[in-house]
């Protein structure tokens, strides 16, 4: 089943003719929302669903298509077979074991690497040029797994990481403060997942580093967002608790998730060499190799490029070490 708006294309504008195509692997509520933000934020033209669930892919698609005419110029189609994702230029994996309330997103290691095994060998024979971006869980070892089985090149192949971690951090650090959260600038690194550590000595809110803030004037000479280190404390906890909130209330996380792999898909397919945190194969980044964690890192057309140097405290060095030290023990464990 395929949608298109058709033949409404401004003739001669050779840049909206160049089609590029996101395919996204696994149709569930991550898959399926992913593959809506993308069309809504007019981040490809064409937007191809795969999933080994007939009956449930060609559904969300056909629910998506439906509302195309709503969204930026685009296509979707919905399909079983993996040819559906052939010539992709990002294919963005979200298929996977689902995260039950409880659950750690390391508790997932054994079903999604089996399936990385059998799955990442396919995608890669009907897409062997495309950029892919790893979203299942546990996202930093999926990624490894992917690297390893794929034998893609490290810039070729990275996870959405903690890009979705810094935006929550964003998000309570801006309704905290009272100041948008766009001018909030402020990453968590590390593991996708309980060892990540936010990064505020690095962090600034306009251009006021963070950890000098001291609030700002508000009614009758009183000062309001004043942001002390315990303040910082429960934030970061709170951002490491989002998911495990989220799902206990309604089964899975969705919308950001989505929204965020959306805005790095956008990184690629623009070429914007925008910084963000992705989760990607460290060689000798602070003394840390052959892992996959986040960094804030370059991302454009090809992919993941430098891993900025950013600066780090000794505990936020120290928390990075050992987030490390913890995702390579774990890869170990499933013989990666
Ligand atoms: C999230 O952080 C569960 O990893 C997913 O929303």
């Amino acid at each position: 089943q395929q949608f298109s708006d058709g033949d409404d294309l401004g003739a001669g504008d050779a840049r909206s003719r160049r089609t590029t195509k996101l395919a996204v692997v696994g149709a569930g509520s991550v898959g399926a929302t992913m593959a809506y933000a993308a069309l809504m934020r007019g981040a490809a033209r064409s937007v191809a669903l795969y999933d080994i669930n007939a009956a449930k892919v060609e559904a969300e698609a056909l629910d998506i298509g439906h509302g195309i005419q709503f969204m930026p110029m685009a296509e979707i189609t919905g399909s079983d077979d993996i040819e559906v994702c052939r010539d992709a230029d990002v294919v963005v994996v979200t298929a996977g074991a689902k995260q039950k309330p409880g659950q750690t997103r390391l508790d997932l290691a054994q079903a999604t690497i089996s399936l990385v095994r059998s799955m990442m060998p396919q995608l890669v024979e009907v897409a062997p040029d495309a950029v892919y971006v790893m979203v299942t869980n546990p996202v930093d070892i999926v990624t490894y797994a992917a690297l390893k089985v794929s034998g893609l090149p490290a810039n070729q192949l990275f996870g959405s990481g903690t890009v979705l971690d810094s935006s929550r951090l964003r998000y309570l650090l801006a309704r905290h403060t009272g100041v948008a959260v766009q001018n909030i600038h402020a990453y968590i690194a590390g593991e996708h997942g309980d060892s990540e550590i936010p990064l505020w000595s690095s962090a600034s809110i306009g251009s006021v580093p963070l950890v000098e803030w001291r609030g700002m004037p508000g009614p009758g000479g009183s000062v309001v967002g004043r942001l002390g280190p315990e303040d910082r404390e429960r934030i970061a906890e709170e951002v490491v608790n989002s998911a495990y909130r989220i799902i206990a209330g309604k089964g899975a996380t969705n919308y950001a998730v989505a929204l965020a792999g959306s805005r790095i898909i956008e990184a690629v397919l623009n070429d914007e060499n925008r910084v963000l945190p992705v989760s990607s194969l460290l060689e000798g980044y602070r003394g840390i190799s052959d892992v996959c964690l986040s960094v804030p890192s370059v991302v454009g057309r090809t992919g993941v490029g430098a891993r900025l140097e950013i600066a780090l405290s000794d505990s936020e060095l120290d928390g990075l070490r050992r987030s490390a030290d913890a995702l390579r023990d774990v890869a170990r464990q499933f013989g990666l």
